[in-house]
């Protein structure tokens, strides 16, 4: 059966996959998509959400618009990375056939919830989620696991030590962790395996519809700015790692560690730290991505957008 799943997401051109692979994957039943601000203001994300679903033709998926921004910080944007729009690249005129929902995120999330136990894929900060175990824990009762695009066991991308989606809402992924509800994290140290090389280009541009050409521009667009902010050849596919970990968990290796999120660090507020060795003699309450199936995950990302025509 059908893994049911919702994407809480910032769409963002790793995002913007991670809705086609959700959408297209026959393993998961995507429920919702939920959103956050994150790599550009909710207003951005919402609409790049709606976008994302109507070009891909999927009008049976509601979107929902969440938090505006994080539990105790000022935002932050990733408008170097993704542009004035979130999702910049091709251009884009009219409005998505996909409406946003009139349920907010949180009632969306509720709604779902109540009614059946679903997986969550967070590729964004965990405000969204944070909220919802703070006002329904009934409904946050029924969440099977959460597997989370962000954090790192090693080094930040947007601080020394601190990932994009930890750094926005610190606060938010403590009271998430600390939740006791299951919780993988996929972070840097394994998304940077998932690297669009320009085989990958050439996968997309031979599928030869609509969709794939968007997909092609969307990540020459995210090459150029990895290239420009990080010095990367080829850019990280992040977001859709967490998905394809839920599709089958054989393609993301884990590994079950200690995680606490730093939030009071002068200078490491947003690290994930990870304890892989057991320095901390604290027992484990993570699993931890660690390794990548590149072969298996290129197929499941090439598939999904061919499958979408
Ligand atoms: C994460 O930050 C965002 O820019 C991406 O969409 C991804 O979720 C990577 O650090
Ligand atoms: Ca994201």
């Amino acid at each position: 059966m059908a893994t049911p799943l919702i994407l809480d997401c910032d769409p963002g051109h790793d995002d913007a996959l991670a809705i086609l692979l959700a959408v297209a994957d026959p393993a998961v039943d995507l429920l919702a998509v939920t959103t956050v601000a994150g790599n550009q203001t909710v207003d951005k994300c919402t609409l790049n959400a709606r976008r994302v679903l109507s070009l891909a033709g999927v009008t049976s998926v509601p979107v929902a618009r969440g938090a505006d921004r994080p539990l105790a910080r000022e935002l932050r944007i990733a408008d170097d990375v993704h542009g004035g729009t979130g999702l910049d690249g091709p251009t884009f005129t009219g409005t998505p056939a996909v409406p946003e929902s009139e349920l907010s995120a949180h009632d969306l999330l509720v709604d779902i919830l109540s009614r059946t136990p679903a997986t969550i894929v967070a590729t964004g900060a965990l405000t969204n989620i944070a909220q919802l175990l703070m006002e329904s824990p009934e409904a946050a009762a029924n969440i099977t696991e959460i597997v989370w695009m962000g954090g790192s066991t090693g080094r930040g991308n947007i601080a020394p030590l601190a990932e994009a989606n930890a750094y926005v809402d610190p606060e938010a992924a403590e009271v998430v962790v600390d939740s006791g509800i299951p919780f993988t994290m996929c972070g840097l140290n394994v998304t940077h395996q998932a690297l669009v090389t320009d085989d990958v280009l050439a996968r997309l541009e031979r599928i030869g519809t609509p969709l794939a050409r968007v997909c092609g521009e969307w990540m020459t667009y995210f090459a150029s700015t990895y290239r420009k902010v990080f010095g990367f050849e080829s850019p990280p596919l992040h977001d859709p790692v967490a998905v394809a970990r839920v599709i089958d968990p054989a393609i993301v290796h884990c590994v079950e560690a200690n995680l606490i999120i730093e939030t009071a660090g002068d200078w490491t507020a947003g690290a994930t730290v990870v304890d892989l060795d057991g320095y901390t003699g604290r027992r484990p309450n993570a699993r931890i991505a660690v390794e990548l199936d590149r072969e298996a995950f290129w197929d499941k990302i090439i598939g999904a957008v061919a499958a979408l025509g």
